[in-house]
């Protein structure tokens, strides 16, 4: 009545009052949340921070930015992180991840999103970009787009920040995550702070090493081991400019950053946020060992860059909880676990499982599952919350961190034994099919790294060079026994983009004179679609792995023996060239056998029973033995 009275309609008259009280109410509870968030960890990241910096002004300022990218985030990632928060996500059975480079895949972000209904096909509902941000257009200085020079800006080769924001719209209505590089070690020596220090501005030169002493320099070069011993060797640059040095462990352009400084932790926090807003999902740190540098030891994990991972983890834990933090820690296995951190206190949630790829590598050059066993039987051991990303082939080399002390206890050392690996992988050694090449081969530790894609390492470039159809089916076999093999680990499974369709090594890199110093393009050739097109051709190579591929995703998604929860151990099986992973969950047993050898062998199962075949999907009510074709695989359900 009281409305009608002054002539104003009710709804409207309430709506107006009621709109700013809605908007204000959503405010606070959004505040609450990331209250409550801050809250949970706001005592130990003022602890860790101090600690390392002891600056409670750049303290205060990083809690205000923390607020600041909280309230920037987008609603709809907001609403993700809620759902995401407490839940490990990344563990779940049914992800299929896959990395590729934008422009070799599809030229462009865009043309990344005008092919998501091919991956979509593949299965794969997980994406790793490969780094996309500004880098320089010369590729002999962008080391694949490592040496990032404005972490704000899209490679404009690329796209642009809306595209990268669009593709991941899209990406997340399929039901697809995203996960990009965050070079956090270095810049390009064209970002903006390496042309400010060389310009000589003592601000911008702070967030860098400098020295001008040849002592520290040679005293570096002592301590510390060489990242690229041939294609760049030395820890220091000399900048005549300047007249001085300044630090650079991976390529001469790529500039070290200074963590000692706070302003640099604080920047980079910022954009680290800033690209988790953009609707990233997973957050690959790069090099993230290399981050801390103390005169004196190995400039390798040290405790500080701990506290630093444990800080990120907090912040995003503050601001973004659906982000997961993948380390790529590409050490040995008792430097690597660390950076899972504690129960109480997780620094990455998700880990490279460097050593297990490495010695799968190691296993088909041999042809002997002994060191695999050991490596597998060591995850087995691990808390099942450490999650790993497991992969075959990724975009760099194969660098041989063996289990040396086994290997030489059983009569392998380490320099013969990594030149035969070598010799075996390029080609060389008798029984191979491999092709691929040398990797910063160094000729003072007669040290080398391989680089090839899967498909060339199974013989598969080698068959059909050779037209050699036997050949070749024993080279599809054991692409997709690896695979299979693969696909039975907990964890997060990688297919390299191409290795879906048997994509061999592209040899054009040494015409280009921008790339052909780093043979690891060897393996990053342009996605090869004409390859796709064979897909449904009935009895082509790319028919007959992408199929087979395919059939093993949809059966691991479908089968609760591969939960990352599920029970794994590895049995003690008599015969060395058998690998035999079982999988419990739920009272039923996966028994995954893989044949590591040119031979068929026969398997002799624990008992006579009932299994049921998954990739046939037949029944053997009655099974003692079978017989195993070379490099084949059998996933036998009890
Ligand atoms: C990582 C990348 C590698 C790059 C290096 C330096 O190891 O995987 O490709 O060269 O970091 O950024």
């Amino acid at each position: 009545m009281a409305n009608e009275k002054h002539g104003e309609p009710t709804t409207q008259s309430t709506s107006r009052r009621r709109q700013p009280l809605v908007r204000s109410a959503a405010r606070a509870r959004a505040d609450s949340v990331f209250l409550r968030r801050l809250r949970r960890h706001h005592d130990e990241l003022r602890w860790l921070y101090m600690e390392l910096y002891d600056n409670g002004a750049m303290f205060a300022e990083l809690c205000d930015q923390m607020k600041a990218f909280y309230d920037d985030r987008a609603e709809a990632l907001r609403r993700l992180d809620e759902q995401r928060e407490g839940r490990a996500w990344y563990r779940d059975r049914d992800l299929l991840g896959m990395q590729m480079y934008i422009d070799n895949f599809a030229g462009s972000i865009r043309g990344v999103e005008d092919n998501l209904d091919y991956l979509r096909h593949t299965g794969v509902n997980y994406l790793h970009l490969m780094p996309f941000l500004d880098t320089p257009a010369d590729k002999s200085r962008s080391d694949g787009g490592y040496a990032v020079s404005d972490f704000r800006r899209v490679n404009p080769e690329l796209g642009t920040m809306d595209d990268l924001a669009s593709l991941a719209e899209k990406c997340h209505e399929r039901g697809i995550s995203l996960c990009m590089d965050f070079v956090m070690n270095h810049t390009s020596d064209e970002h903006e702070w390496a042309r400010r220090a060389r310009a000589g501005e003592g601000e911008y030169m702070s967030r860098y090493f400098f020295t001008g002493d040849q002592g520290l320099i040679d005293r570096y070069t002592r301590d510390v081991p060489q990242v690229f011993p041939t294609t760049a060797p030395g820890h220091f640059t000399y900048l005549p400019e300047l007249g001085q040095s300044v630090m650079t462990q991976f390529y001469p352009y790529q500039w070290d950053l200074n963590y000692r400084n706070p302003r640099v932790f604080n920047e980079m926090m910022y954009n680290f946020l800033y690209l988790a807003n953009q609707g990233m999902d997973v957050i690959r740190i790069d090099a993230v060992p290399y981050i801390w540098k103390q005169l004196g030891t190995n400039c390798r994990n040290l405790p500080q860059v701990h506290t630093i991972v444990r800080m990120m983890r907090m912040i995003s834990e503050i601001v973004c909880p659906g982000i997961v933090l993948l380390g790529e820690v590409v050490m040995a296995p008792v430097e690597v676990l660390p950076y899972f951190g504690t129960v109480e206190k997780p620094e990455c949630h998700m880990l490279y499982n460097v050593t297990t790829m490495a010695t799968t590598w190691n296993t088909v050059a041999c042809r002997d599952t002994r060191l695999l066993r050991r490596q597998l039987e060591t995850v087995c051991g691990l808390p099942r919350e450490h999650t790993f990303l497991n992969y075959l082939r990724c975009h760099d080399d194969i660098g041989w961190g063996l289990d040396y002390a086994t290997l030489s206890d059983w009569g392998m050392e380490e320099v013969p034994h990594k030149r035969y690996l070598n010799e075996y992988f390029q080609g060389h050694a008798e029984g191979s099919t491999s092709r691929g090449e040398l990797y910063n081969a160094d000729p003072v530790t007669g040290d080398a790294r391989f680089c090839a894609t899967t498909a060339s390492m199974c013989g598969i470039e080698a068959a059909g060079f050779e037209g050699d159809a036997a050949a070749m089916d024993v080279a599809i076999r054991k692409d997709v026994m690896l695979h299979a093999y693969l696909l039975s680990q907990s964890g997060l499974p990688i297919v390299y983009s191409g290795d879906e369709v048997g994509q061999v090594n592209d040899y054009s890199y040494h015409d280009d004179p921008e790339r052909a110093d780093d043979s690891r393009y060897v393996h990053r050739g342009r996605f090869d679609w004409a390859l796709v097109d064979r897909v449904d051709e009935p009895g082509t190579v790319q028919q007959r792995l992408y199929d087979a591929l395919r059939h093993l995703e949809r059966i691991r998604r479908g089968e609760a023996v591969f939960d990352a929860d599920a029970e794994m151990r590895v049995v003690d099986y008599g015969d060395p060239a058998i690998l035999w992973v079982e999988r419990r969950r739920d009272g039923r047993t996966l028994h995954a056998t893989f044949n590591f050898s040119d031979e068929a062998r026969t398997v002799w199962m624990p008992e006579r029973a009932a299994y049921a075949d998954l990739v046939t999907g037949e029944k053997d009510g009655d099974l003692e033995s079978f017989e195993l074709a070379a490099w084949d695989f059998r996933w036998l359900l009890r």
